[in-house]
């Protein structure tokens, strides 16, 4: 075992290494060939995206609603399998997304920036159902994150989340991974085991940022703003595969949730459980 995370140990840093010094213009053209495309997902997933929101919390949660999206990518197919399901108008927000996609007269609402103070207050107190799928771990200011989160919520407004703190090289060497019969878990959240100043160096800088916030982090900053939460997903218990810069970062209140790799988060301001 200990040969086998030598050997993965070596061939990470190795993979991490190359995508920093190959040049952005080779790296997008690779992705392409190996994505055929330049979104994130296809636009059969943006609208499973959607339905997983709808059977999650419920039709019911979106009828009449006033819905925001938060860092949708750039496509609307989610917002409009939204509306299409009854909600009266979708906000979508997202720092690489094209202005013009808000087309579809006024019940699409395009925010090309990041979630931030300024859109807080725009939409304060005024969102009935928040939504946001794999953003939570791109996000620079997490604590920031979830202040504007309760300013936007209707007093009965729910956060709905799905985070995935996997790294995300993993997603990519996943079938070598089967091939040559890793165990997954080797591997999920390899990039905790490196000090910052260390990932700093072999992180490669390209297309988005990766906050490596664990999850007791993204809880206390859901504390912080006064929000309550639910958890679901998949937890394993804390272990010393995480670099101690990152164990001092959390607090012992959460520690037994140190190393999820994808969970899904339901907030809401109100003093009530979400339903
Ligand atoms: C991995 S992509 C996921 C996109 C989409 N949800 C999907 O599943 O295909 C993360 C997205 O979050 C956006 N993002 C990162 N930080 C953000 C922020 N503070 N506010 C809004 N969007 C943000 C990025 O621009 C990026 O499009």
């Amino acid at each position: 075992m200990n040969g086998l995370r030598g050997l993965l140990s070596f061939m990470y840093i190795f993979l991490r290494l190359l995508l920093c010094i190959i040049p952005n213009r080779l790296y997008e053209m690779l992705r392409k060939l190996l994505r055929q495309g330049n979104e994130y997902h296809t636009r059969e997933q943006y609208i499973s995206i959607a339905r997983s929101y709808l059977k999650e919390l419920g039709t019911k949660c979106f009828v009449g609603s006033c819905v925001m999206e938060i860092g949708s990518g750039n496509q609307i197919e989610t917002a409009s399998c939204l509306l299409e399901n009854g909600a009266k108008q979708v906000i979508v927000v997202d720092p690489i997304i094209n202005p013009r996609l808000s087309q579809s007269g006024s019940l699409v609402v395009v925010e090309a920036s990041c979630f931030n103070e300024e859109i807080a207050h725009r939409y304060a107190r005024s969102i009935d159902v928040l939504v946001s799928f794999q953003v939570l771990e791109h996000v620079r200011d997490v604590p920031l994150f979830m202040r504007c989160v309760a300013e936007v919520l209707t007093p009965n407004g729910i956060f709905f989340a799905r985070v995935d703190v996997s790294d995300h090289i993993y997603h990519g060497i996943k079938p070598l991974m089967s091939v040559l019969n890793v165990p997954t878990e080797v591997i999920r959240c390899k990039y905790l085991e490196y000090s910052d100043s260390f990932y700093r160096r072999i992180h490669p800088h390209k297309r988005v940022y990766m906050n490596r916030c664990v999850l007791p982090e993204i809880l206390q900053a859901m504390d912080d703003a006064g929000l309550k939460w639910q958890l679901q997903g998949r937890y394993l218990t804390h272990n010393n595969v995480i670099y101690p810069d990152i164990v001092k970062r959390v607090s012992a209140k959460y520690s037994q949730y140190t190393q999820a790799y994808w969970f899904t988060l339901r907030g809401s301001r109100d003093e009530a459980p979400p339903a």
